[in-house]
Order: C-alpha cells, then structure tokens, then sequence
C-alpha cells in the first residue's frame, strides 16, 4: 500500500507548485486539494486555508550560460535528483552525486548581515564559493567583492561589478597581477611587508593601499597569521616607507582567521585597527576605511556582531568619516548547499547480511562495514583536509524510498570517497543503518563553503555539478527579482 509521507513543515509551509507551464484550471484544483487537506480534522487552524493571492507567480528567468533556476524547497531538489537518477539507471554516471544550492538562504544571510550590522559593508570573499548564481545574486544585491587573484576580480567584473566595490584583498601579489588590477582600475589592495609597497610603487602607484595587520587567530579553524599581516611593532616603519614613496594608504585590514568561534578576537582586533589609525597619524595619513575581514560564523553571527559594535563605539566612537567593510565568505554560502552522494560500493563482513548481525553492533566505535561514495576527499570533501570540517553524512534514500524508518538498527561504518587513494576517507566513524547498501544515497549538508571551488579531477573524477533553487516561499520569489532585475541591467536574454 502506497505509504503518504508527512515531510516536517516549516513556517509558512511552502508549496511547490510549477503554475506557469500547467493550466489555470490546475490552479484552482491545487486549491481546492490543498484546502481539503487543510480541513482535515488534524489540520485544526483554518487560518491555515490557502487562498489564491497566497500563491507567488513569477516568470521564468534564463540566464544566458548558466544551469536553468528551479524553485521549492532543497529538499525537494535533493530528492528529485534521486528520483531522476533512478530514471536514468544504466546511463553512463546515472547516479552520479550532485550538490542543491538554495540562493534564498544566501539571500536570507544578507538580510540577516544588514539588521546586525548596518553600517558594515560586506565584500564577499569570493575564494570561498566563487558559484556563478550565488556571485550573480550577491552582485545583484549590490555588495562588495574580495578578490584574491586577477583570475578572481575578472570574475566579478564579467559580472558588470564596478572595480570600486572590489578589494584585491591579497597582501602578496603577483608584479603582472598588480599591473592588470591597475588596468581594471582596482584601486583599493591590501599590503603586509615592504617588498609589497615597492612592487606597487614600481607598476601602480596610485593605487589605494590597505595595511593589513597581524591580529590573534588562536581561536579559529583556519589561522591565516601563519601566512599574513603585519605585526604591530612593524606597522610604523611599513607606513613611513609607503610615504617616502608617496603612496596613499587609506586604511586598515585584519583578519581573525577563517572559521572563528570566539567572538572576543573581533574586538581585540579592532582595538589594534585603533592603534594603527593612530600610527597613520603620526605618519601622515588621514584614514578612511577599516576592513574587518572574514572569519564570521553562521551559529555565533548575532553574538560577533554584538561584540564587533560594541568595540566600535569603544574604539571608533567619532567615525562619520570611516567606511567600514568586511570580508565574510563561508557565512554567506556555508549552509547554502548541500550534496547527495550515491553509495557506490560496500565493504562488508561476510556475514553482515544475514538476520541476527544487523540487530548486533560489536563495537561503535570500530566500524564494521565501509560504504564507498561518489565523491570524496579529492572533489568537495576537500574541506575535510583544507577546512578542517568534519562532514556527517544522513540518509537521504534507503532501499528507494526516502522513508527512513529509525526502527532500523544502526552500525558502525566508515564513509569513504571513490579514488583510489586511503586518505580519501570521508567520515572515520558514523552510525549508519544496517540495511544500507550500495545504490542508497548519502547526503550531507553545510557543504557550501570551502568545498567546489577546491575540488580536483585526481583519478579521473569529475566534480559534482550543482541544481539550483531560488528557495521556497516568499524569499524564492525575492531571490528570483534580484536576479531578474540584475540581469536586465545587464542586458542578459529574459523569457
Ligand atoms: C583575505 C581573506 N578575506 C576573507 C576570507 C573569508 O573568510 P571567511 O570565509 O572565514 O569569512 C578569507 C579566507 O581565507 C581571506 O583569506
């Protein structure tokens, strides 16, 4: 008996619907059906009832180049992705593993960026999901670019970005680099060392310069003061030289390091920028802008922004003059993605199958069976390596069915990915359900930041390709008119 399945409901429930290529006739009967669930006897609220001016149609929008844009919830891409590969069983790469980028939790970000901290321009950093959408969308919303190379900022500018909202926010650059970011007329680039402020002295004197200073990253994922910023004690000494050379410095820089989960670093940090303001002075300049970096986290974002006003009233309180920026990347697109993998290949004991070892787990913490997947530590769990993530797979199908009973005992197992290498290895240790076999599928979410854009072909591999959904509910429709209004600006096909 075919089983009708209840998928958790968010607020408002979203639905949907393809109104433009179906019959207006359909519309009425997708009411009246949706109605009639809603008057169940469980569906208690007839606030509930939907009504026609509930229902958002929006045009299709092509963008000339780009993977066609569908609606709805991920879930729902995640699973028809699954359901459209079952079709297609014995095509070459049927089951291949597939990412659903959702735009509107981008778009839901920068709303959530600009309630929090109004006054701080964000410069997505694009070296974190340089995705031709999410990039389309953040141009379309206005914001500013953090390019780290020349192949970066030629990105954003094919997008009809100004070169005033980017930063070459790179403080070691390539002379040609340089050179090219002139030409494109990229005035504002950060420097950390003297060698730097010769190079541009030589190629792009009026280039306008941003001191970026050494600040604690202790309590980061991914410390970047290993590589760059200028310790304090050396800031004076950077400055008189940049001013024998008569180059303009305008600002200051830092960055807390990448993945910060202390939100106390943001505010040491910006007690620092105070004191190199003051060292400007002293040297000469007047300083317009304070670049706060990257390094802002989705679960603390409320708690860093607090603390971040809070040290500019302390730090800046006269600032009417000062343009402040920042760097975010894995805040914006983090959460914006997420990827199904087939299972593809199983390791398992001899007796793993029969009746009474699905009921016994030996140990959990040595897994007992290992699942092989389509992607791996070589594609997008790169992140596992260069992010120090540590991805969890669920099961997004079991057996064909995406209801996953959890009276199924679980085992121990280890995830691994599809080359032929044993550092490609997923996930060490996890409780998977004994039945899972190879055809099934794993999904894993929080798998936007740090992951595509480092992927590799090692072995012959090719990297997951990405649906696209504008998102559910009145957002999707949003996200949609950004990107429809961006796109007319540029003068790009419409349907
Ligand atoms: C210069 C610079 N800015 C911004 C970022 C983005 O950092 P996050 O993704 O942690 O916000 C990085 C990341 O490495 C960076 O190197």
């Amino acid at each position: 008996m075919p089983a009708l399945e209840i998928l958790s409901a968010r607020n408002p429930i979203d639905f949907d619907f393809d109104v433009i290529s179906c019959p207006a006739s359909y519309k009425e009967k997708f009411l009246a059906n949706i109605n009639e669930l809603l008057a169940l006897p469980n569906a208690k609220d007839n606030n509930t009832l939907v009504h026609a001016s509930d229902i958002i149609e929006d045009k299709e929008i092509t963008i000339p180049g780009l993977p066609p844009l569908h609606r709805g919830h991920p879930e729902i891409h995640l699973r028809r992705g699954v359901i459209n590969a079952s079709h297609l069983e014995g095509e070459s790469d049927s089951e291949k593993a597939f990412f659903v980028g959702d735009l509107s939790y981008v778009y839901q970000q920068h709303l959530r960026w600009k309630k929090n901290l109004p006054e701080i321009e964000p410069f997505y950093a694009i070296k974190c999901n340089p995705d031709p959408y999410v990039l389309r969308l953040l141009a379309g919303l206005g914001i500013g670019f953090d390019c780290a190379s020349i192949g970066e900022i030629n990105q954003v500018i094919g997008l009809g970005v100004e070169a005033s909202r980017i930063i070459f926010a790179n403080p070691c650059k390539a002379n040609s680099f340089i050179r090219q970011s002139a030409r494109a007329g990229v005035e504002m680039m950060t420097f950390d060392n003297t060698d730097e402020l010769y190079k541009i002295a030589r190629v792009y004197p009026g280039a306008k310069l941003v001191v970026r200073i050494l600040t604690d990253d202790s309590k980061s994922l991914c410390r970047l003061g290993l590589k760059f910023g200028a310790p304090l004690v050396t800031v004076p000494g950077l400055l008189a030289k940049a001013k024998e050379l008569k180059l303009d410095v305008i600002g200051v820089s830092f960055h807390v390091g990448s993945g910060c989960y202390d939100s106390s670093a943001f505010s040491d940090a910006v007690m620092r920028a105070r004191s190199v303001f003051d060292m400007g002075k002293e040297a000469g300049y007047q300083f317009s802008l304070l670049d706060v970096g990257g390094g802002f986290e989705d679960a603390t974002f409320e708690a860093m922004s607090a603390t971040i006003r809070e040290a500019l009233n302390v730090y800046f309180p006269d600032r009417e003059n000062i343009r402040i920026i920042a760097e975010p990347g894995r805040y914006y697109v983090a959460k914006a993605f997420s990827l199904a993998t087939n299972v593809i290949a199983r390791r398992a004991p001899p007796n793993a199958d029969s009746q009474g070892s699905q009921d016994v787990d030996m140990d959990p913490e040595q897994p007992s069976v290992m699942y092989y997947i389509n992607d791996g530590v070589y594609g997008a769990f790169n992140c596992i390596l260069f992010d120090h993530q540590t991805p969890q797979p669920y099961v997004l199908s079991l057996n064909g069915s995406f209801h996953v009973p959890s009276s199924i005992p679980k085992r121990a197992s280890s995830v691994w990915g599809p080359t032929c290498d044993s550092l490609d290895c997923v996930c060490p240790v996890t409780q998977l359900p004994s039945s899972l076999q190879v055809g099934d599928w794993l999904a894993f979410d929080n798998m936007g930041a740090y992951t595509i854009c480092a992927a590799s072909q090692f072995n012959g591999f090719q990297t997951s390709k990405t649906t696209y959904t504008s998102g559910a509910g009145y957002l999707g429709g949003e996200v949609r008119e950004v990107l429809r209004a961006y796109s007319k600006e540029e003068g790009a096909d419409e349907e």
